[in-house]
């Protein structure tokens, strides 16, 4: 639960505003986000890496309100697309601070990347390389990048969020030899500079063995190529990846602090540390608010819960399996504990938010149930499926809440169509 989390009466108040209170006034679903729950999180890296870089993972919640806050905790920012750069000019960051991932870059999104002077490109792939370098040549700038290297290290997390691995589609690999041909590549383009390397290996990763591997790994990498090449690469990006608690007996994860010093002993002393944490900060920040709509029970099986969101807000339970909890946030109840499955309204029968999730079995229509550690990769990854409209983002902080991201509305939705 984020810091300012307390209940009174039975009653979840987070940043000082009760649900009721917030439920009524903005409607659910709704995300719940403690504003200094992720002001925390953003100093704890911040001081964790002091004289290093930290990039926070804009894919796991972005919007200018938030870019904002990033900007004042000192933070840069990571994206990986043209929308999201525009989200982050929105928000008021210089683009000098931002670094732009992807592996497959479209011409308009390099092209702009160097129009607007972002401080770092990540090139992917040997076509990238040349037509970045073309661009910067183009328009007569010489253009920092890093290379992005895939270092063999299997992290333990689901396949679809396991990045660094031999066979994947992002960057290139360490023991095929691509990387070092990148670095070639880089370093004869004279358009080209290359202030470092990246390797990023999967999210929601809550050991430090795959990160202390990687890292190993890619330091021994760049000291070969400063050898064989003559020059200095300054600039060691780990990527995200930490971990977070989901749910009540998941293993706790390291701190940002651990992380950094299990890494830092294995760097050359010239390399400056780069991260690049999504999930860590925005994770814990919030909490999801649903509106219990209906409870089925049938005898000896199962009793559903449905409740005013699902798949739509939340996929990462159809996705990846993930699990999360659920608690009863809106009253007490003494009424003994019942199993339930929590289920959204869509039409299909994957639509799961939490199973075999005791409950009160007092639960009823109208009850609020709050979802905490949804953050991050929730807002972000929420979809129109079955024409629902996406829920906003409520800031709450000392009492008071507004919306950072407002509610999507049937005019919004139809405003595309013919
Ligand atoms: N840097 C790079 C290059 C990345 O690809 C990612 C995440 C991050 C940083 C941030 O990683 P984090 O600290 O948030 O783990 N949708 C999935 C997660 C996909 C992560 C993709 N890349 C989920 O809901 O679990």
């Amino acid at each position: 639960w984020p810091r300012t989390a307390a209940w009174i009466d039975g009653e979840l108040r987070v940043g000082g505003v009760g649900v009721r209170e917030l439920a009524a006034e903005f409607g659910t679903p709704a995300y719940i986000l403690d504003e200094e729950e992720f002001h925390a999180r953003c100093a704890q890296w911040r001081q964790a890496l002091p004289d290093g870089e930290v990039h926070y993972g804009g894919k796991a919640f972005l919007c200018p309100e938030v870019v904002r806050w990033l900007d004042e905790a000192g933070l840069c920012l990571d994206v990986c697309t043209g929308g999201e750069l525009a989200v982050a000019v929105a928000g008021g960051m210089d683009p000098a601070r931002v670094v732009f991932h992807g592996n497959n870059k479209s011409l308009a999104e390099l092209r702009r990347a160097v129009s607007w002077r972002v401080g770092c490109v990540v090139v992917d792939s040997f076509a990238e390389i040349e037509r970045l370098a073309a661009l910067a040549d183009e328009a007569g700038v010489r253009q920092s990048v890093m290379i992005r290297v895939t270092p063999g290290v299997e992290a333990h997390t689901h396949e679809f969020i396991a990045t660094g691995g031999e066979d994947s589609k992002f960057g290139f690999s360490l023991r095929a030899g691509l990387a070092a041909e990148a670095v070639r590549l880089v370093l004869a383009a004279p358009s080209l500079e290359l202030s470092g390397l990246h390797s990023h290996i999967g999210s929601q990763i809550t050991d430090l063995g795959g990160f202390t591997l990687a890292a190993r790994r890619m330091a021994d990498f760049l000291l070969a190529a400063e050898r064989e090449h003559g020059v200095t690469i300054p600039k060691l990006d780990l990527g995200g990846g930490l971990g977070i608690v989901q749910r009540p007996g998941d293993p706790l994860p390291p701190r940002p602090a651990e992380l950094v010093a299990a890494v830092r002993e294995v760097l050359p002393a010239h390399v400056r540390l780069a991260v690049e944490p999504g999930r860590s900060i925005a994770g814990p920040t919030a909490v999801a608010l649903y509106e219990v709509g209906t409870v089925k029970e049938i005898p000896g099986v199962n009793t559903y819960v449905s409740v005013d969101g699902g798949m739509s807000d939340n996929p990462r339970p159809a996705m990846y399996g993930a699990a999360y909890t659920a608690i009863l946030a809106s009253r007490s109840s003494q009424a003994p504990a019942r199993e339930v499955t929590v289920v959204g309204k869509h039409c299909e029968s994957g639509d799961v938010l939490v199973r075999d999730l005791p409950l009160p079995a007092d639960v009823r229509p109208g009850d609020l149930l709050a979802v905490p550690a949804s953050g991050a990769y929730q807002r972000s990854m929420a979809s129109n499926y079955n024409h629902v409209t996406r829920p906003p983002v409520v800031a709450v902080r000392d009492g008071a809440a507004r919306a950072i991201v407002r509610r999507e509305t049937e005019e919004d939705l139809l405003r595309l169509y013919a």
